[in-house]
């Protein structure tokens, strides 16, 4: 039996980065995968839509404006297959980079399907090994059907995210059920590659867990581009044949027949929990199914066994796990590290424009019955977003009103995925919106909005 301190399953970004973090603190660490290195989100899900994203952005940008900036091309035709072996390459390229990753810092992989045995074991096919100090499970999450709506995944006409991003084609028209990060992202893919998209959400607006005000900018932004967007719409029955999914939706008291070639689910994810031997072990789950850790230490109820990543609870981010599976390592190694600050991660929607977010909502704010004062910049004006063409969304800051803390804070932008961490950064070390303000933002730049949002929220805007 082979014998390790640190014995980790799941090769995700939570459970890949947990091991490196691990080995560089002296621990002999394993880690359990039975596909690629990397999880859904290298292989299936962060990376690949990136690059499928960038190719839809290329898109858009030579068909609607190439000749406006004075480059002149022939008739633009697209060919998402070409796209998706691109973004196939780079996903690989990723799960390469994540195999030298491990060799390098020494921490062996265990190929195949782990399961808990009695006494800290891992069992790997006919392998059992033993973990000295701790079992750490990061096992994710896949993607759900709707069985009861007769929404099944059939990976043919009802694909998830999986199949779409191997399509070798776009299909002519696409219903995506769901609008938070998946169905958002991929209804801005498949529109710039020539689908006909429906995009249905069951909650009033799109990307719910965001606030209203982006929401609003994406929604109007997509229908400008011909995506159908159907909120507070309810799919009541779906009829599935071999070439075409027939869905008959109820939204604003009507009822819409939807022909589509391809259904695509993005209504939420479910963790991967089954098979594992949790009961044996004594790991217990919630009662929303997730596995029960104590949110200090992360630590399961069985003494040892550690859970980290999307299985250990929303939110279901990579950054979230890769996070957490830090934390973990050290606390292993017998550290100490600052507690996570789950009130403060980031929110990151990869859509065009981009919807990036820390902190409270508005509506949050409100229903809190918060004290606070709201101050905007729109990138309409703001002079570089004018000189890249990117001028639709904002930037939005939600200050306290007694200590002008950063109560939350929005940006929809063609960045605003980089942008946030400015704030993620003064929000972590309780600036306030007076000390982002004081940090000079260099000129021209979309950064200037978050300065000029921080000082409309103190009513002394320049620029607006
Ligand atoms: P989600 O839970 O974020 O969004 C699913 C949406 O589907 C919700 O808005 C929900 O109201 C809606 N919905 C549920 N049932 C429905 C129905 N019957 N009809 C219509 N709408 C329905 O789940 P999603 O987008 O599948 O993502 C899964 C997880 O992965 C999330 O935690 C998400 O944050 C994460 N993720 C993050 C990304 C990012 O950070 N850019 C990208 C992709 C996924």
């Amino acid at each position: 039996m082979a014998q390790f301190d640190v014995i980790i399953i799941g090769g995700g970004p939570a459970g890949y980065v947990c091991a490196i973090r691990a080995a560089q603190l002296g621990l002999a660490t394993a880690v359990v995968e039975k596909d690629k290195l990397g999880g859904v989100c290298v292989n299936i899900g962060c990376i690949p839509t990136k690059a499928l994203l960038h190719s839809a952005h290329a898109a858009r940008l030579i068909a609607h404006e190439a000749k406006d900036l004075g480059v002149l091309v022939g008739d633009v035709k697209t060919d998402y297959g070409v796209a998706m072996k691109r973004s196939r390459r780079v996903a690989d390229q990723n799960s390469k980079g994540a195999e030298f990753l491990m060799k390098k810092n020494k921490i062996t992989v265990l190929k195949g399907t782990g399961t808990l045995e009695a006494g800290r074991k891992v069992k790997v096919g006919a392998d059992v090994h033993e973990a000295k100090k701790a079992i750490v499970i990061a096992t994710g999450s896949r993607v759900k059907g709707i069985p009861q709506i007769g929404l099944e995944i059939d990976k043919v006409s009802v694909i998830s995210s999986d199949e779409a991003l191997f399509l070798e084609q776009a299909p002519k028209t696409l219903a995506i059920i769901g609008a938070g990060a998946v169905g958002s992202e991929f209804a801005d893919i498949f529109n710039a590659f020539g689908s006909k998209v429906t995009l249905i959400e069951a909650l009033p607006r799109i990307l719910p867990i965001e606030d209203a005000e982006s929401s609003d900018v994406i929604a109007k932004s997509y229908r400008k581009r011909g995506i159908e967007v159907l909120a507070g719409a309810k799919v009541k029955k779906a009829t599935v044949a071999k070439d075409k999914v027939t869905l008959e939706v109820e939204a604003g008291g009507e009822t819409k027949t939807i022909d589509a070639e391809k259904v695509l689910m993005a209504a939420g994810r479910a963790v991967n929990t089954e098979g594992m031997g949790f009961k044996e072990a004594g790991v217990q789950l919630d009662e929303r199914g997730f596995v029960k850790v104590d949110l200090k230490t992360l630590e399961t109820t069985a003494k040892g066994i550690y859970c980290i990543g999307d299985v250990a609870g929303p939110p279901m981010l990579a950054h979230k796990g890769s996070r957490e599976g830090i934390h973990v390592a050290e606390i292993i190694a017998g550290h100490h590290p600052a507690a996570i600050k789950y009130d403060n991660v980031p929110s990151v929607t990869y859509c065009s424009p981009e919807v990036a977010s820390i902190g409270l909502t508005e509506e949050q704010c409100k229903e809190r019955k918060l004290e606070y004062q709201v101050g905007r910049f729109p990138f309409s004006a703001n002079g570089r977003a004018r000189a890249s063409n990117e001028t639709e969304g904002f930037v939005k800051i939600i200050r306290g009103k007694k200590y002008g803390e950063i109560l939350g804070a929005h940006v929809v932008a063609s960045h605003a995925s980089e942008m946030i961490h400015e704030l993620v950064v003064a929000r972590e070390n309780e600036f306030t919106v007076e000390e982002v303000d004081l940090a000079i933002h260099a000129h021209p730049t979309l950064s200037e909005a978050v300065a000029e949002a921080c000082l409309d929220s103190m009513g002394r805007v320049l620029h607006t």
